[in-house]
């Protein structure tokens, strides 16, 4: 890794090495915009893993501007302090502390700012929709006096660089973009009108931050819809912006219409944005940071190593570990707690409120969850080595613990190992290699290949049973489920690559989707039937998004609001919402409609007068980020 870790310096500072922790939004903030300790800890512990610089999260220049109760702010004198507290211990901890200065424009809405969003032209947000305001000229001149603003309070707090955010469908976005802006005055029609208000924005900032101050630009170069900048688009709406006084600039994509592209879910190609950022690189000779599904530092080793970028953005990666860089220097590859790209940290913000990560349960709680040494070393059985079971018995073993995991398959990592089958979901081996990786390095005894019954616990006298056996497939009872054509999610995946057949999927949740989507892709006639309106409701808004569109591409037919009555011989009786019968013709039927807990040996050993705990699927089926939390917090309390 000998790329990743050289200097590079932009305009008077030095960075030690290539890594940066793009702007990321936590929203560990309150409801008045005030910074609390946990969002202090949370940039502290980012900029101690060894990154070269930290982006603090996109900061409202303007109350109409932001986009949550919880984003940050900078628009008063009253933010200074806690800002203050961000660049300090980042500073401290040896990054460059930057901030992000933001505006919302149409993509916020009445509920949050009180007040009609403001934007370049009458075109409502896609997603959010409602009214908004155009701006009038004195509007603009308004909003680039209060970019000023924030550059300056960001000097005054101690932040060493600043990004303007251009990019992801917000305010400058929106101004670029001919999918947003139609104005027909000097702040819209060609390049030049359309850079016009990013161009004021830089020379304000550049104005009141000085000659020798950093300034960086992040661009969505690619926004995938119509009338969207492209590279080619973007290389010259960059020019006059970065003649304007940019140093640096950042190259994301995606935006209010297309936010798959903003953070790209496991679907999408490792690195898929670092040819743009080349491209850009190479046309406009300023240094570039590349962004977007970077999580390993092998491959942000090659980015540098290639030339395709000056810099590495790491986002995601250092939520799901903040000591990612200091770990790649040292050569602790194995060691990393890779970031999954299943977006929990996009979808916990904004349907939660707070950020959470499936992968690293801590985020955002890191001091309620610091590792305490246990008072007294106890002899812990754990039950079931998938992601609950693997994660309680490492950070009880970490603790001092004497732990024993017994599982009854010839591998670890439980229900994950299925999930990890078809291709895009191959980042959970990932997951399974990390917890294993801790399974070791704490000394935990694993036992594969044993099944627990009352008998062994008996043998192994412990002092504490922590049962993680997880869940099984639930069968609905209907007539002609025993027929040869009936098979479960299970068989499917973990066999090998299925025979195209043409096949019903019973059940269009997370699992059924995932499964119809592999069977598709190996060549199989597909069709989804699920009781529900909608396919795929519990999974991540963008994963959702991209797999419907590959089972429509794949021409799987999904029926919704459809119920199984009966399996025959060679197909399924179903009926819709009004009664209507009809007989889908298959050769295979595959059962996915939900699972169960497994509690046989729980009913076994309640009575047995051991301290006793369960976690994970075996409670409720839920999901992998829910058993390696509830794994995390009892591995603590034991
Ligand atoms: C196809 C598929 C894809 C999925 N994708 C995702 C995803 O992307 N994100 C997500 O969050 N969740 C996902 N899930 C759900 C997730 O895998 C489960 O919620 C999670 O694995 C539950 O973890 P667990 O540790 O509670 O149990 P499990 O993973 O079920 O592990 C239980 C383990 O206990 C063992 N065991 C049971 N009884 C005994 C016994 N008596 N003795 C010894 N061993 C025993 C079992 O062999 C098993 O290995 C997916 C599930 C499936 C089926
Ligand atoms: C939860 C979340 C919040 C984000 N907030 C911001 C933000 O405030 N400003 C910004 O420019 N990008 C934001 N992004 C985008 C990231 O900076 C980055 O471009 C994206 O996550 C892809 O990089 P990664 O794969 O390294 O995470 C956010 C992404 C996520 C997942």
């Amino acid at each position: 890794m000998h790329s990743l870790f050289t200097p590079f310096r932009i305009r008077g500072i030095e960075l030690k090495n290539r890594i940066v922790m793009p702007a990321l939004a936590s929203f560990l903030i309150e409801n008045d915009g005030s910074i609390t300790d946990m969002t202090v800890e949370h940039y502290r512990l980012r900029a101690a893993g060894g990154p070269a610089m930290v982006i603090m999260e996109a900061c409202a220049v303007s109350p109409e501007g932001v986009v949550s109760p919880h984003q940050a702010r900078i628009y008063d004198d009253r933010f200074l302090n806690g800002l203050s507290k961000i660049a300090k211990v980042m500073k401290s901890e040896g990054a460059v502390p930057a901030l992000q200065v933001h505006h919302g424009g149409r993509q916020t809405s009445v509920k949050v700012i009180k007040r009609k969003p403001l934007a370049p032209s009458p075109l409502p947000c896609p997603v959010i929709q409602g009214d908004v305001e155009p701006l009038t000229r004195e509007g603009i001149r308004d909003l680039v006096e209060k970019f000023g603003d924030a550059a300056e309070r960001a000097v005054a707090a101690g932040f060493e660089l600043i990004e303007i955010h251009g990019a992801h469908g917000y305010l400058v976005n929106q101004f670029l973009s001919r999918f947003s802006n139609i104005r027909d005055d000097e702040y819209g029609g060609d390049i030049q009108g359309r850079t016009r208000f990013a161009r004021e924005v830089v020379e304000e900032i550049r104005r009141r931050v000085g000659e020798s101050f950093p300034i960086s630009f992040k661009i969505s170069a690619q926004e995938f819809c119509p009338n969207g900048l492209t590279v080619q688009e973007s290389i010259q709406v960059l020019k006059p912006i970065v003649e304007a006084g940019v140093d640096v600039v950042q190259v994301s994509a995606g935006n209010d219409a297309t936010p798959e592209w903003i953070a790209q879910p496991m679907f999408m190609k490792q690195a898929c944005l670092a040819d743009s950022a080349e491209k850009i690189r190479k046309a406009l000779r300023i240094p570039v940071m590349a962004v977007g599904r970077i999580n390993d530092p092998v491959l942000a080793d090659e980015i540098i190593t290639k030339g395709k970028a000056d810099l590495v953005c790491i986002g995601r990666g250092l939520l799901a570990d903040p000591e990612m860089p200091k770990k790649a220097e040292e050569g602790r590859i194995e060691d990393i707690r890779t970031c999954i790209a299943c977006n929990t940290c996009m979808e916990s913000i904004f349907r939660r409120g707070r950020i959470e990560c499936l992968v690293n349960p801590t985020l955002g709680r890191e001091n309620e969850m610091a590792i305490v040494p246990a008072k007294q070393r106890r002899k812990v059985m754990v039950v079931g080595g998938g992601p609950g079971g693997l994660n309680v018995a490492w950070v009880a073993a970490r603790r001092g613990h004497d732990v024993h995991l017994f599982e009854k398959a010839s591998v670890l990592g439980g229900q994950l190992v299925m999930g990890s089958v078809t291709d895009y979901k191959k980042e959970l081996l990932n997951l399974i290699r990390f917890q294993k990786r801790q399974i070791e390095k704490f000394g935990v005894k694993c036992h594969l290949n044993q099944e627990v019954v009352a008998d062994t616990i008996e043998e192994q006298q412990p002092d504490v049973i922590i049962l993680a056996t997880g869940s099984l497939p639930v069968l609905p009872s209907v007539e002609g489920i025993d027929k040869p054509i009936v098979t479960s999610y299970v068989s499917m995946l973990e066999g090998e690559t299925p025979s195209p057949k043409k096949t019903v999927v019973i059940g269009g949740g997370a699992t059924g989707s995932e499964v119809a989507h592999h069977l598709s892709e190996s060549g199989s006639d597909v069709i989804i039937v699920e009781i529900l309106p909608k396919i795929g409701k519990a999974l991540e808004s963008m994963t959702r998004k991209i797999l419907l569109r590959k089972l429509r591409s794949n021409r799987a037919r999904m029926m919704t609001e459809t119920t199984l009555k009966k399996i025959e011989d060679n197909g399924v009786l179903v009926s819709d919402k009004d009664g209507n019968e009809s007989f889908l013709e298959a050769e295979r039927v595959v059962i996915a409609i939900g699972s169960r807990p497994d509690n046989q040996l729980y009913e076994q050993v309640q009575t047995m007068g051991y301290e006793l705990h369960r976690i994970g699927d075996c409670l409720e089926p839920r999901s992998a980020k829910v058993a390696i939390y509830e794994g995390a917090v009892l591995g603590r309390a034991i």
